[in-house]
Order: structure tokens, then sequence, then C-alpha cells
């Protein structure tokens, strides 16, 4: 005898819904599901408005590290930061024929994802080569490849919008998440465990070096040994630390900016690469940094200069390019960004 047919549901189950949010557009990062799927239409819209897109990076000053740069087919070029591959993608078709790209970053999360798209367009093995490597080894880096030097370098410092716009990364004061802040979260400790284990005279001297923060001893001395598990808790604490309202937001950035370097060891990876820099590139090649804040430039400025002056490059920039206003009203996160370049002596 045959099995009785099942009987029909009487709610049959409804296909799944689209995730709610308050409002006509997504807010949270999580829900901007037509960006991260970068429906085309979306992403258009998005930039437009000035903002960047989530899951997704806008490079900043691109033609006019091109024309520093001034790459040619057949040549080898290293990428220190290659995020999201914005840079990458214009450098590669710069040096085709023939030319190889070494991208690296610190980050294990985007680094795939990157990986993934810029070999979309169809860069193979042998044009492109992704190491996830702090640049601060570059040298070692680069005789593990068996290369004596490179023909040009690229470093796009400090932190890429997917990395700030992830609140579950914890890099941003504007969306609520672990304070964590690694660019590579295999290694260290999280922005939490940094200040609940810190000294008031060692956080003092972080926020005062790091982010040139006024009020370093006052917050410190409030901050320091205290547990701030998320970003909510730690501007909760600074706003009740900042009798004027109009002060918060530019003490959240430099307190996060502080840790965050601080918790990547920023300083000490842009001084390791700025030592070694003459050594890994070929004469005649060609370096373009782009800082962010006062601690990078000043860095950058103070090895250029010093290597003008023993011979080590035969010429640097003479002053510092900044975006355009008209690239700084498409992408506000370039409002900051300084610009230097050298080129080595033969
Ligand atoms: C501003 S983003 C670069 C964006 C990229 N130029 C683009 O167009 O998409 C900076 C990147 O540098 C990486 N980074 C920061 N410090 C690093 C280091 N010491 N070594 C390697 N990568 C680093 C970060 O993880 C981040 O992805």
């Amino acid at each position: 005898m045959s099995a009785p047919p099942t009987p029909a549901p009487d709610n049959p189950p409804r296909p799944p819904r689209r995730k709610r949010y308050a409002g006509r557009n997504p807010q949270r990062f999580e829900d901007k599901y037509k960006e991260h799927r970068q429906d085309p239409e979306t992403l258009a819209k998005v930039t437009a408005s000035g903002k960047t897109p989530a899951g997704t990076h806008i490079p900043i000053l691109l033609p006019e590290i091109l024309e520093i740069l001034a790459l040619r087919p057949g040549e080898t070029v290293t990428d220190l930061t290659v995020g999201y591959g914005g840079h990458a993608s214009a450098l590669l078709p710069a040096i085709q024929p023939g030319g190889r790209l070494i991208a690296l970053d610190v980050d294990p999360i985007e680094l795939p994802r990157t990986e993934a798209r810029l070999r979309a367009l169809g860069f193979p093995d042998e044009t492109l080569t992704i190491q996830r490597s702090n640049f601060a080894g570059l040298p070692k880096l680069l005789a593990t490849l068996g290369l004596a030097g490179v023909d040009a370098l690229l470093a796009d410092l400090g932190v890429s919008s997917m990395q700030i716009d992830n609140p579950s990364r914890g890099f941003s004061f504007k969306t609520e998440g672990p304070l964590d802040m690694r660019l590579n979260p295999d290694r260290g400790q999280p922005g939490s465990a940094l200040l609940a284990s810190i000294t008031p005279q060692k956080l003092a001297a972080l926020l005062h070096e790091n982010a040139d923060e006024p009020r370093a001893f006052l917050l410190a001395d409030a901050l320091a040994g205290q547990s701030f598990p998320t970003t909510r808790a730690l501007t909760d604490a600074l706003r009740a630390l900042t009798p004027d309202p109009d002060e918060a937001e530019i003490t959240f950035r430099r307190v996060f900016q502080a840790l965050r370097i601080s918790v990547n060891e920023e300083f000490t990876a842009l001084d390791t690469l700025l030592r070694h820099l003459p050594q890994c590139l070929n004469p005649g090649g060609r370096v373009a940094l782009l800082t962010f804040h006062s601690g990078e430039d000043r860095r950058v400025k103070k090895a250029l200069a010093a290597g003008l002056a023993d011979g080590t490059w035969s010429s640097i920039a003479d002053t510092v390019i900044r975006p355009t206003p008209s690239e700084q009203h498409a992408n506000p996160r370039s409002t900051s960004a300084k610009l230097r370049w050298a080129i080595r002596a033969y």
C-alpha cells in the first residue's frame, strides 16, 4: 500500500523577507546589501552623494600618483598597502606587457577579497603577486622573491574605508562594535586590552604623540586602566569628559586615531620602511607616499629631506601635493591626504 499523500500545510512557508530598516535607505553597514552586492546603480548614487559605498574604498590622488610613478611596460612595482586594490588596478595595466605588481597588506580579512577582485580583472600569478605582509619587512620579502629592488613603490598609509566602515573591526567612533582596531586581528592586542593595561603616563604620551591631543593628561588619567569593551563605551566616557559638545567629535577622532596607531604599531612600521626604502628601489626608482595626519607626514618629510641631503635621492617633492577641492568634495575622506615623492639616485 502506498503512503497517504502529505496534507498541504495551512500556512505555506513565505519566501524570506528583506531585512527591515527605518527610513528609505539602509543606514547600518550590514544592511547596505545593494552596496555589498556592488549593484551598479546604487554604487553610482552613493558615490555621487560624496560617500564611499559600503565594503569599498575610493583611491586618493590617483592621477597624481600615476604621473609621479611614471610607469613603463615591463617594470616591477610594489603596492605596499593594496587595501581595496583601487590604486593597484590602475598600476597593473600601466606596466603591461611584461610587468609585475607585488601587492602587500597586513589585513587577512580584506586581502583575499581584493585578490579575487584583481584576479577577476584578468591579472594572473606572473603579473600579480599578493602577499599578506607588513611593509616593515619589505627587504626580506623582496629577497624571498629573488628581487634586488623594484622600479616603483607606493605606500597609501593608514586604514581603508572597508575597515573603518565595518563596525565589527572597531575602528570607528561612529558605529558601535568591539573596541578592536587591529588591521591584522590575528596579531597583537585589541584597543580595549591596551586601555585596560596601560598606565596614565604612557597613555598621555601616546595621545600626545599620535594625535596631538591637547587634553592628553586629563583624558589619560580618566581612561587608563579602565574597561571599554566597545567603541560606544569609549565615546560615552569621552563625551562625559568633554564639557563643550562642539569639541566631542574632534576628541573622539583624535583618541581613536591615537589608539589605532598604537594598537598597530604604525609609526614603528613606517620608520622601518623609511629606513629601508632606498635599498628596495632600483637606481632611478620612484616612490610615492600618501599620508593622512601630521605624525606620518613629519616622518616622511624628514626622511626624504635627509636622503636628498646625503645623495640617496636625486630629487624629492619640494612641496606637498594635496587633493584638489573637487576631489575633496567628491571624496571627503581625501581631505587630509598629503602626497610626497622621491627618485632614487643612480
Ligand atoms: C588607505 S588603505 C590603502 C587603499 C588602497 N591604496 C586602495 O586604493 O584601495 C591602507 C591599507 O594599508 C594597510 N596597512 C596598514 N599598515 C600596513 C603595514 N604596515 N603593512 C602592510 N599593510 C598595511 C591597511 O590594512 C589598509 O588596507
